[in-house]
């Protein structure tokens, strides 16, 4: 009887040390090659940059590659319910679990609705958010691949939604890219060009409390919340020489406080009838937690009502995009058209330009990433850009 146990566990053993010693052997293939910056080269962690010799090196230290995929299919149930449930509880960071600058994509991997590595696919982040917030399955979609193309591995089909790598301790962008989707006059995070631009600031989200006090009784009302928008852009102009405020960042920026008020409030109505707390957004913003019994809103929060609130706050707030040529001195830019459709064009120039010379492998995989894009975009009247051929 033992003599078979013991020959089993020998072998699994043995199997073990061989697949240990395959792992150790890929790892070491970038120094053999002459690329030894290369080694440990995370897989979550964007190609851009390398050229087409170091693509084929990290190419074959990958465990795998299945390339683009397609979009997810939306949720079938977009009911109001309760999200912070006992399927989805609230754990405390790991050493190495990532997480960035957006509350919503934290507050989501903390719960347990993304992988609480904080490394993910699109299609978790798709509908991650559809299940957790019933942010609609087409702005999900668009949003998520504006990130995925600055950001992602379009090979591995992994990003992150931070800046830290879980096991090989290096640095990496992750969705933290600045000057592009991150960006300046965010409501709790300093601009890059005055501090830390990642983690959440206690100062700069005290204007939350300013704008609820002055306005909303001492709630986040709609027009509290474009008081805090005004805050935090006025502030900016004030103190960073280097005020970036163009698309998409201007866009996204405007989106994010309307998100606040759509998402944040448990069971939001359609309409986004009901004020937002300052506990609700401390437990997002700040503990990147589910307040206690929270409900997902009513119906999703999709293209044309993100439009039609984002717009409300940008006419409420009488925000322009520009930037700041030295402090105080914002220059509004008339080229920007501050529209999805512009927004669109704009991140399939930029991503043409990350990837001046791509290897063919590579160049298929962003191509077909476009084309999803512009599905993901769902508007047929923005036209249509392929940098990299049709
Ligand atoms: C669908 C995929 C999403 C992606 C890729 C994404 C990505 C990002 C990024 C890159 C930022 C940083 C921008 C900055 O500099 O402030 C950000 C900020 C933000 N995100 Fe998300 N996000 C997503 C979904 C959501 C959802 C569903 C919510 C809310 C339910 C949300 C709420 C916010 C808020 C409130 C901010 C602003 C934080 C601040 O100003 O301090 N996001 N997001
Ligand atoms: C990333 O790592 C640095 C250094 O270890 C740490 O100070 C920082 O808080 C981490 N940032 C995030 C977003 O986890
Ligand atoms: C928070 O932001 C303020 C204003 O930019 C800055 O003075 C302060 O040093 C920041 N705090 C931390 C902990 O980074
Ligand atoms: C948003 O919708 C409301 C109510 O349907 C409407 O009155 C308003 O004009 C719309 N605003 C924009 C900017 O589209
Ligand atoms: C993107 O690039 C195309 C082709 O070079 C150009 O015609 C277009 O104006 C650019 N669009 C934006 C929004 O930058």
């Amino acid at each position: 009887m033992i003599q078979p146990l013991t020959g089993c566990f020998l072998t699994s053993l043995f199997i073990k040390m061989k697949l240990q010693i395959l792992a150790t052997l890929v790892t070491l293939v970038p120094y053999a090659l002459g690329f030894p910056h290369l080694a440990n080269f995370p897989e979550h962690r964007s190609l851009a940059g390398l050229s087409p010799e170091e693509v084929q090196v990290v190419m074959g230290t990958f465990s795998s590659m299945p390339g683009p995929q397609p979009l997810p299919p939306p949720i079938d149930d977009t009911s109001e319910k309760l999200v912070n449930d006992v399927a989805h509880p609230f754990k405390a960071l790991r050493r190495g679990d990532i997480r960035g600058p957006c509350p919503g994509l934290n507050t989501l991997a903390s719960h347990g609705y993304l992988p609480r590595d904080g490394v993910v696919t699109p299609a978790q982040i798709i509908t991650a958010v559809q299940e957790g917030y019933n942010l609609g399955h087409q702005f999900a979609s668009f949003l998520c691949y504006t990130a995925f193309l600055t950001d992602g591995n379009h090979l591995t089909n992994l990003m992150t939604i931070g800046a830290n790598t879980t096991t090989h301790g290096q640095p990496t962008t992750g969705i933290n890219t600045h000057g592009h989707f991150e960006g300046d006059a965010s409501m709790s995070r300093d601009d890059a060009f005055l501090g830390n631009n990642i983690n959440f600031n206690e100062t700069l989200f005290d204007a939350f409390q300013v704008a609820a006090d002055a306005v909303g009784g001492g709630l986040l009302t709609l027009d509290a919340i474009v008081l805090n928008r005004q805050i935090r852009i006025k502030d900016s102009i004030a103190r960073n020489p280097q005020f970036a405020f163009e698309s998409p960042r201007f866009l996204g920026a405007i989106a994010e406080s309307a998100f606040i008020f759509a998402m944040f409030v448990s069971g939001q109505t359609v309409d986004n009838k009901k004020p937002l707390t300052i506990d609700a957004v401390r437990h997002f913003f700040d503990f990147h937690r589910l307040p206690h019994g929270f409900r997902r809103r009513q119906g999703p929060f999709d293209f044309p009502l993100v439009e039609n609130l984002t717009f409300s706050i940008v006419d409420m707030a009488g925000a322009k995009p520009g930037s700041n040529k030295g402090v105080n001195n914002y220059v509004v830019n008339t080229q920007d058209l501050a529209t999805f459709c512009y927004v669109y064009q704009k991140q399939v120039n930029f991503t043409a330009t990350l990837y001046p010379n791509p290897t063919p492998k590579l160049r298929d995989a962003i191509k077909q990433n476009l084309l999803t894009y512009y599905q993901a975009l769902g508007k047929p009247e923005c036209e249509q850009y392929f940098p990299f051929g049709r």
